[in-house]
C-alpha cells in the first residue's frame, strides 16, 4: 500500500490524459470512457448526472472530448441529459488542427428505438453530422426516414442471440469511418456492454464526494458478463473529488 502525498498542481485538467498512447494492441478502435460516480458508485441523482459533477470534473468532461475522434453515447443518456453537439474551445480546436484532425469530434448515438428528439441541437446545430447507429430492422421501420433526414445512420446487425447492435460491429463501423479513438460518455448500460465485450480500453472515473444518488451503478454489465481487470494509471484530486484513470489489463482484452 502506498500513501499518496500532495504533488504539483496540474495546469490543465487535460494534461494527464494527453500523452496516452491510444493504440489498441489487438487492433480496432481504442475505447475510453469518461464517467463520474458518487462514493456509493451512483451514476445519477434524480435521473441526471448534474449534481455529481461540476468544477474540475465538468471541465474534464468538456476538454477530454478533444482527444476523441468520435463521442459515443447511449440513447437513454441523450434523452435524459438533453444532449447537444460537441463544442470545443479555440485552444483545443487549434491543437487538433495542428495534429491533422478535424476541429471537433462528431457524436454517435446508439439506439434501437430511434426515439430521439430530431429538433434538438444535436441534430440541427452540429458542426459535424451526428450519427445514429442502429439495427437494420429499426432503420427500415417508420422512424428510419426521419432519422436519415437528420443524421448519418450506420446500420449494424445485432449479435446472433438478437438484441441491439453488436458491440464489435458497432466499433468496427466507427473505425471504418476513421474513428480510431472512441470516447464513450455512457450511460451505464452502453458502458456495461462495452466492458462485457472486452472492448473498454480505458476508464476515466471521477469519484465525487457524495452518497445517496439513484440505484444506478456507473457501469451496468449484463448478467453473466465476465469480470474484467483494470490497472490504475493516474490519480489526481480536486476539491474532494478523485480523478482516476484506469487501463484494461492486456490479458483481459
Ligand atoms: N455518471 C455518469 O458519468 C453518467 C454518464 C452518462 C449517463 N449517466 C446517467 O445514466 C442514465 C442513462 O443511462 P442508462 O444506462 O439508463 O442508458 P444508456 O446506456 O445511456 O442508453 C441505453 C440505451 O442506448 C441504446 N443502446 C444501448 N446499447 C445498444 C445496442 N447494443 N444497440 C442498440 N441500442 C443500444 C438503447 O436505446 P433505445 O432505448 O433508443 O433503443 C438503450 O435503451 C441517465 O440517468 C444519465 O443521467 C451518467
Amino acid at each position: 500500500m502506498l500513501r499518496l502525498v500532495e504533488g504539483p498542481a496540474v495546469a490543465d485538467v487535460l494534461d494527464p490524459y494527453r500523452g496516452v498512447d491510444r493504440i489498441r494492441p489487438s487492433g480496432g478502435a481504442w475505447v475510453l470512457a469518461n464517467m463520474v460516480g458518487g462514493l456509493d458508485g451512483t451514476a445519477a441523482i434524480g435521473g441526471r448526472v448534474g449534481a455529481l459533477t461540476g468544477g474540475a470534473d465538468a471541465e474534464l468532461f468538456r476538454r477530454l472530448r478533444a482527444v476523441a475522434d468520435v463521442v459515443l453515447v447511449g440513447a437513454a443518456t441523450v434523452r435524459a441529459e438533453g444532449y447537444g453537439p460537441v463544442r470545443l474551445p479555440e485552444d483545443l480546436r487549434a491543437e487538433r488542427r495542428a495534429a491533422g484532425r478535424p476541429d471537433v469530434p462528431p457524436v454517435a448515438v446508439v439506439s434501437a428505438s430511434l426515439r430521439l428528439d430530431w429538433s434538438s441541437s444535436l441534430f440541427t446545430d452540429a458542426e459535424r453530422p451526428t450519427m445514429v447507429v442502429t439495427t437494420p430492422e429499426a432503420a427500415a421501420g417508420p422512424t428510419g426516414p426521419e432519422a436519415r433526414r437528420h443524421a448519418e445512420v450506420p446500420e449494424v446487425d445485432p449479435p446472433a442471440g438478437g438484441g441491439g447492435v453488436a458491440v464489435p460491429d458497432l466499433l468496427a463501423a466507427l473505425a471504418d469511418r476513421g474513428h480510431r479513438v472512441v470516447l464513450c460518455e455512457g450511460g451505464p448500460a452502453l458502458l456495461g456492454e462495452l466492458v462485457a465485450a472486452g472492448r473498454l480500453d480505458e476508464l476515466c472515473l471521477t469519484v465525487a464526494p457524495l452518497v445517496g444518488g439513484d440505484p444506478l451503478p456507473v457501469v451496468r454489465t449484463p448478467p453473466g458478463a465476465p469480470l474484467r481487470g483494470f490497472a490504475l494509471r493516474h490519480v489526481a484530486l480536486d476539491d474532494g473529488a478523485l480523478f482516476l484513470r484506469y487501463e484494461a489489463v492486456p490479458d483481459a482484452r
